[in-house]
């Protein structure tokens, strides 16, 4: 088995920063290398240490003067929604129903399903993301589209058939029964085959019935490990439609609290608009709330108020997110270059230590995976990325005025993009060059 000697400038965090300056929060090797054999990291630290104890015929990669850090994660897009991104619309609403649920519908047909699930793990690798929490479509052979390349790429995945049942084409429905069986369905192909997680996907409370939600409900119960995704709180008129179609409930999240779908390994998609009862309950579960700023700002739908849910007495957990396609970006740099303006709108500040944090190490943390990506930690997976602050010419230009990590990580975080990312290691190989080279 080949052992790779990865020489670069290494970044890794071992918890979030608490300002600009905390040191202490990461590690950083100006001269540093990663020992990488069987698809994992197995040695890190400077490069003459990590040289010192890697064997004779270890073959060597310079990436030097480039930084190396974990790949990006990326807690919550839409696989089907590639050919929706740049839909013209006023809001979450119209946007769904005009564009994006007759393009999922087109996912029935596998064919259509595996070409698309094959440009979606190119855009990933392009852009650094190694791992990423994904919707399928409603039905299983997007999942299976999806998982099966996932497989092929050994890449760390989490995703999930989503379970709709009303408010929807009629292509683009399944019943309580199908949600249930064809769930199980994917977990017994998928779940732990190579890299594969599966999550249990009810779309939102507006597209499943109380019958459909039931399902959910002893989905978690009969697979406790697993994942669960769902959408909270994102836009005020479906707040309003929820609550009028879960009367019962004292709000949008008592509706899944009801159905038991609140807990740590349950990641709710954007979270705006939350009550304090609701930040609670969030936050008495361990709840995840993910934070979608390019989606937010392209659907209108709000700021998304990530200091004051940290800040809390009862913090939530939180994690950030591209959300392609009401996002309008592949890229987590440029996401969060977005997030970074959505705070400067509330009157608060993200550091590049923050933002870097929250792409790596931060949303491991939120999937509970911290033990396998997120970090360059030996024995853990050696997905990670090569960053390249010069990468254009209006970088390399900017460039020549940094002086210090955080200006480069500022600068990475502002104008880069996939060009940044000079190579995505996936399991220990290089897949970006590989992609270009195909
Ligand atoms: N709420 C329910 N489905 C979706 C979706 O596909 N995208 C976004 N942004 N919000 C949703
Ligand atoms: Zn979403």
């Amino acid at each position: 088995m080949t052992t790779t000697l990865i020489r670069g400038r290494l970044l890794s965090f071992h918890r979030a920063p608490t300002s600009i300056d905390d040191s202490a929060a990461y590690g950083y090797e100006s001269d540093g290398a990663l020992l990488v054999k069987g698809g994992q990291i197995v040695a890190s630290g400077t490069y003459a240490a990590v040289k010192a104890s890697a064997p004779e015929d270890a073959v060597e990669i310079d990436h030097r003067p480039h930084l190396i850090i974990p790949g990006f994660i990326d807690t919550h897009l839409h696989f089907p929604q590639m050919q929706v991104m740049a839909s013209y619309a006023a809001n979450l609403l119209e946007w769904l129903n005009t564009y994006t649920f007759p393009e999922e519908c087109r996912f029935v047909e596998s064919a259509h399903a595996e070409r698309i699930a094959t440009r979606f793990f190119d855009e990933m690798v392009r852009h650094g993301t190694t791992t990423a929490t994904a919707y399928c479509s409603v039905h299983k052979a997007s999942a299976d589209a999806f998982f099966a390349e996932a497989l092929r790429r050994d890449m760390r995945m989490i995703a999930g058939k989503v379970m709709m049942d009303r408010n929807a084409p009629q292509g683009l429905l399944d019943t309580p029964e199908m949600g249930y069986d064809e769930t199980r369905a994917v977990v017994r192909d998928w779940h732990g085959k190579g890299r594969n997680h599966v999550a249990i996907t009810p779309r939102f409370a507006i597209t499943s019935t109380p019958e459909q939600m039931e399902v959910a409900k002893s989905l978690v119960r009969e697979f406790p490990d697993l994942h669960v995704q769902t959408h909270l709180s994102e836009n005020r008129d479906e707040i309003a439609f929820t609550c009028e179609l879960y009367p019962e409930a004292k709000d949008y999240t008592d509706v899944y609290a009801r159905y038991g779908l609140l807990g740590p390994k349950s990641l709710f998609g954007h979270c705006i608009h939350l009550s304090e009862r609701e930040a609670d309950a969030m936050s008495e579960t361990g709840s995840v709330a993910v934070f979608c700023p390019t989606s937010n700002l392209f659907l209108g739908s709000g700021l998304f108020p990530l200091r004051a849910l940290s800040r809390r007495d009862k913090p939530v957990r939180t994690s950030v997110a591209s959300d392609i396609g009401g996002g309008t970006s592949y890229s987590m740099l440029k996401t969060l270059d977005e997030a970074y303006k959505i705070l400067q709108l509330q009157g608060e500040r993200l550091n590049p230590f923050d933002s870097f944090f929250m792409m790596t190490r931060g949303n491991a943390e939120a999937l509970s995976l911290v033990d396998r990506i997120g970090t360059l930690e030996p024995g853990t997976d050696a997905d990670f990325i090569v960053l390249d602050m010069a990468a254009t010419p209006a970088m390399a230009l900017r460039a020549e005025v940094v002086n210090s990590l955080a200006d480069e990580l500022f600068l990475l975080q502002t104008m880069g993009d996939d060009r940044a990312i000079v190579e995505t290691y996936v399991a220990g190989r290089p897949a970006k060059s590989a992609l270009v080279a195909a």
